[in-house]
């Protein structure tokens, strides 16, 4: 089973997802990144849009064709995203960051390439803000969902993450699954709450680890709103 494109059960509803890496510019023409498709980020939206809500998709370079019928927000950078997420968030009731927002960024960018040298060099490199984490403070009644890749402790250090950025829950997975995780078109979850349980979900599409996020996303949005 694919998408349930026929339930407009998300009708009336603002949905943020990020998706995608981002770029830290170490110059005008490098940058430090990961290898995140955003096919995860760009299934949730397209999931969600075909249950009827309204959704802003804040994407880092992917690709991915855009989507039919959804606000695309294109950024590069960890701090253009946390921009446009925190905008987009404000009259949104779900958020969703599957995106794989560089934790670093160049200190001071240079804004001219520079030769190479013989030697060795290093780069100072600064923190980047976490935008799950400030969604978190000024929580309201909004659901917010995250994503973690960890290659240990996964449970553990999910649940962790959740608490430490106030999200409703975490979806878990691990970078060594074949044909799952980055690049590919599967996904094996764990889903993870800030309280320490969780369920283990079978291998799924992408497309329909969405569909089972939107479900679980809509459960805590109704619990939350009665
Ligand atoms: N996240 C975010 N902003 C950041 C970093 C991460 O919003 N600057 C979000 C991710 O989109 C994801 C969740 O936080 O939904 C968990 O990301 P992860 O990288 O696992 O968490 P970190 O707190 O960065 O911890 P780690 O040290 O394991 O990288
Ligand atoms: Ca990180």
């Amino acid at each position: 089973a694919s998408g349930s494109a026929h339930a407009p059960d998300l009708k009336g509803l603002s949905l943020v997802v990020s998706a995608g890496p981002t770029r830290e510019y170490l110059d005008p023409v490098r940058f430090i990144s990961n290898p995140s498709s955003g096919k995860m980020g760009y299934a949730v939206a397209i999931e969600a849009q075909a249950r009827g809500a309204a959704v802003t998709l804040v994407s880092g370079p992917v690709n991915l064709p855009n989507p039919a019928g959804i606000k695309l927000v294109k950024v590069e950078s960890a701090l253009e995203m946390h921009a446009a997420v925190l905008e987009a968030a404000q009259d949104a009731q779900i958020v969703v960051m599957t995106a794989a927002v560089a934790d670093y960024r160049a200190a001071t960018p240079k804004t001219e390439k520079e030769a190479k040298t013989a030697g060795e060099v290093s780069v100072h490199l600064t923190p980047n803000p976490d935008i799950l984490a400030a969604l978190g403070r000024e929580k309201g009644g909004r659901v917010l969902i995250g994503f973690a890749m960890e290659t240990h402790a996964g449970v553990e250090r999910a649940a962790l993450k959740a608490q430490r950025k106030n999200a409703d829950f975490i979806l878990l997975n691990y970078p060594t699954q074949q044909g799952t995780s980055f690049g590919g078109d599967d996904n094996q979850i764990t889903l993870v709450r800030p309280n320490g349980s969780f369920e283990e979900w079978p291998r799924l599409s992408k497309r329909e680890v969405a569909a089972r996020l939107l479900n679980e996303a809509l459960q805590v949005y109704m619990q939350h709103s009665t």
